[in-house]
């Protein structure tokens, strides 16, 4: 069985164009997908998620103390258990949504520790006019730090209502996105190393080597996990068998 899961960063539920989004594309990923799959499309007015308090345990540590009192224990297991992975968010003054940004803050640490290596994602994003490549770069971006590949971005134009005024494109894109997403899951096509992440991943190694007095929980990790023993990105994705 694949999983698939989806965080979508807009408080409309039901309502939210990203979230419709998100599930046309899925519902069509279900229909072309010959395997098993199961998809959740979660939205940000469903989850309890705490602003992060700074008070950096997770990056010394790696545990946040908030885990225990709000979602994000629930939401990290998910995100360990999907074979893929899509983030979407609408366009809030030509960024990520603050629902969206609370959620990546709170897995900051993890683009220190390569918890979700490997894993194939999409970033979609709704906007009525503008904004759509700056929150679609910036998902990319963090989804590549954490050692993951936005595979490809999606946007479509929508209105305040939650209307979408290009359905024709919205069909379209899709079921364009469907059949990208199925080649991961069937393991036609694969997440691998690229030049960047190749260079995240030497920086990376140096920072954890020289920084295991103020950060131990993460150079524990990375012993433990073996990375130290990687002299690449593309070992390390080796190494969890991707
Ligand atoms: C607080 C707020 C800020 C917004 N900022 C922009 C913006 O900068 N540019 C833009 O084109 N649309 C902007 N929009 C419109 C939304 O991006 C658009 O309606 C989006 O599709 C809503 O997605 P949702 O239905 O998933 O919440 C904004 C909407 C809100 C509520």
């Amino acid at each position: 069985m694949k999983k698939i899961i989806a965080f979508i960063g807009s408080s409309k539920g039901e309502k939210s164009s990203t979230a419709q989004f998100a599930r046309l594309i899925l519902e069509n990923v279900l229909e072309i997908y010959e395997g098993e799959t199961d998809f959740e499309v979660i939205t940000s007015d469903k989850v309890n998620i705490k602003p992060c308090r700074s008070c950096l345990n997770c990056f010394r540590y790696c545990q946040c103390p908030q885990d225990k009192d709000d979602d994000m224990t629930a939401i990290k297991e998910k995100l360990l258990e999907a074979d893929f992975i899509i983030w979407g968010s609408p366009v809030y003054a030509h960024q990520v949504s603050g629902q969206m940004k609370t959620l990546i803050d709170r897995l900051s640490y993890w683009l220190h520790i390569y918890k979700l290596a490997g894993k194939p994602g999409m970033v979609l994003a709704t906007t009525s006019s503008t904004g759509h490549i700056e929150v679609l770069s910036y998902l990319a971006k963090i989804m590549l730090y954490l050692g993951m590949k936005a595979v490809k971005g999606y946007w479509v134009i929508t209105d305040f209502q939650g209307l979408t005024p290009c359905e024709e494109d919205m069909q379209k894109k899709g079921k364009e996105a469907a059949a990208v997403i199925a080649d991961y899951l069937s393991g036609k096509k694969k997440v691998t190393a690229s030049p960047v992440s190749e260079k995240i991943f030497k920086a990376l190694k140096s920072s954890i080597l020289l920084s295991r007095k103020e950060k131990p929980g993460e150079y524990e990790i990375w012993e433990k996990e073996g990375y130290f023993e990687c002299d690449s990105f593309s070992d390390l994705l080796e190494k969890k068998g991707v």
